[in-house]
């Protein structure tokens, strides 16, 4: 990468030669980020048209003022007519909790929040416990596996699927189909038409399996005692439907999105920084208390969502920079999380940091990840559960974890490669 930043014909300031979709940067974006924060705070990208905001306090502004910073232009899918004719009611992300201003988002998320309490998330815990043994007996013998396929994608779809009612069997299809629309989202420009084809054609799948859910549902409402039913049945004063067909369907669909890869990420991440340095591994199998703390500077350190998408609604200063009406922004919540007016010694993974809690992983204002409280206690229960059943865990040299590309996430698509006694 340069290391100049040059102004654009057009005046915008640029970070000259950083793409943030090449495999380098998709891994390792923190040097480049750093320089922005330090030269060029809010800078344009001209390949993605957006504009990518990295400091700490100016993401902070963006995510407290959706009035200014609207979030429903979030998805951004250029598909060819063989697709968009196939989805007559748009993409279902279109109709999500996340790509919704209020006061549509005000009364979305007032019906969804019930099922995500603390004490709902506190209450899965042994469920959860269960689910991390079983799954660890079916690798256990094999003595070397790619945690990241066989235990950290596996615990979060298995976990949100029954909340949302998703049948077991079509767990991990559903999964790869959320996966393959945060690759489409924002990144379509990077892929070729076949590959927008081909992708696209797997998104038409997934708003028809979910629509089949969702249909099925309320066809089969009786006894049903989980989240997509409370959505289903809620009315407004009048006693008419709260929730459109879309929008149950967008809220459905972005909740296993939303839901599974994050999580997936995190424990991918958040193990392999732990056996990194044994050191980090013995205390928490001394003490695992420590875990909720491992997991918290993970998500600072390297979180799983890279950027939040949002477009003005006004021409507006940011940073020193003025943005026009329209503008396309990438609020980088893992280079503010890394912010050093923050966090001291943001480049180093500590987990006795006292305000890792501070990270922005989770957003912040009206959007605010409603799914924290669950994603805490999986990740807590399913790094605790691994590291009693096998603590002799270690790395297998020479594997380094993969991503798929994205601008707004960090899905891993595997290289957390293990061992043990
Ligand atoms: C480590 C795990 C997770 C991380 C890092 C994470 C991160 C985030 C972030 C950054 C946002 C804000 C998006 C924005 O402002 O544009 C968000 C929103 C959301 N998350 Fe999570 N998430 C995680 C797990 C979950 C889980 C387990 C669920 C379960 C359903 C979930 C459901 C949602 C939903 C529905 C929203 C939209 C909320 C709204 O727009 O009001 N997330 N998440």
């Amino acid at each position: 990468m340069s290391t100049t930043s040059e102004p654009t014909a057009k005046g915008c300031p640029v970070l000259a030669g950083f793409d943030p979709l090449t495999p380098e940067n998709v891994r390792n974006p923190f040097p480049a980020l750093a320089r922005a924060q330090r030269e060029m705070p809010v800078f344009f990208l001209p390949e993605l048209d957006r504009w990518c905001v990295t400091r700490y306090d100016d993401v902070e502004e963006v995510l407290a003022h959706p009035e200014v910073y609207s979030s429903s232009d979030f998805v951004d899918l250029p598909f060819p007519p063989a697709i968009a004719e196939q989805l007559p009611s748009g993409h279902p992300l279109d109709y999500a909790l996340v790509t919704t201003d209020p006061p549509a988002h005000t009364r979305m998320r007032r019906l969804s929040v019930k099922a995500f309490t603390p004490r709902q998330a506190a209450a899965q815990a042994d469920a959860i416990r269960l689910l991390a043994n079983a799954l660890i007996d079916g690798f256990i013998e094999e003595r070397q596996v790619d945690l990241a396929h066989v235990y950290c994608a596996e615990v979060p779809i298995r976990v949100i699927g029954p909340i949302f009612g998703v049948p077991s069997d079509e767990a991990a299809t559903l999964y790869r189909w959320a996966m393959e629309a945060l690759v489409l989202v924002g990144n379509a420009q990077h892929l070729s038409q076949e590959q927008v084809l081909e992708l696209g054609q797997g998104q038409v799948e997934f708003d028809r399996a979910v629509r089949a859910i969702v249909a099925d549902r309320r066809e089969n409402l009786r006894g049903a005692d989980d989240l997509l039913t409370s959505l289903i049945s809620a009315e407004d004063d009048e006693g008419a439907p709260a929730l459109s067909d879309s929008e149950i369907v967008g809220m459905t669909a972005a909740a296993i999105a939303a839901g599974s890869d994050t999580a997936a990420t995190t424990m991918t991440h958040c193990i392999r920084l732990l056996l990194e340095d044994r050191s980090r591994w013995q205390e928490i199998l001394d003490d695992p208390a420590r875990i909720p703390n491992a997991i918290e500077e993970t998500l600072r350190f390297n979180g799983p969502a890279r950027s939040l998408l949002r477009t003005t609604t006004r021409e507006t200063t940011l940073g020193g920079v003025i943005l026009p009406k329209g503008a396309k922004l990438l609020a980088h919540i893992t280079a503010a999380s890394r912010d050093e007016s923050v966090f001291p010694h943001a480049d180093v993974f500590d987990m006795h940091r006292t305000n890792p809690r501070q990270h922005l992983a989770f957003g912040r204002g009206i959007h605010f990840c409603i799914g924290a409280p669950l994603a805490r206690t999986e990740m807590r229960v399913a790094i605790e559960t691994l590291a009693q059943r096998i603590p002799t865990l270690r790395l297998v040299p020479g594997h380094q974890i993969e991503y798929m590309s994205s601008i707004q996430v960090l899905p891993v698509t595997g290289g957390l490669v293990v061992e043990w006694d």
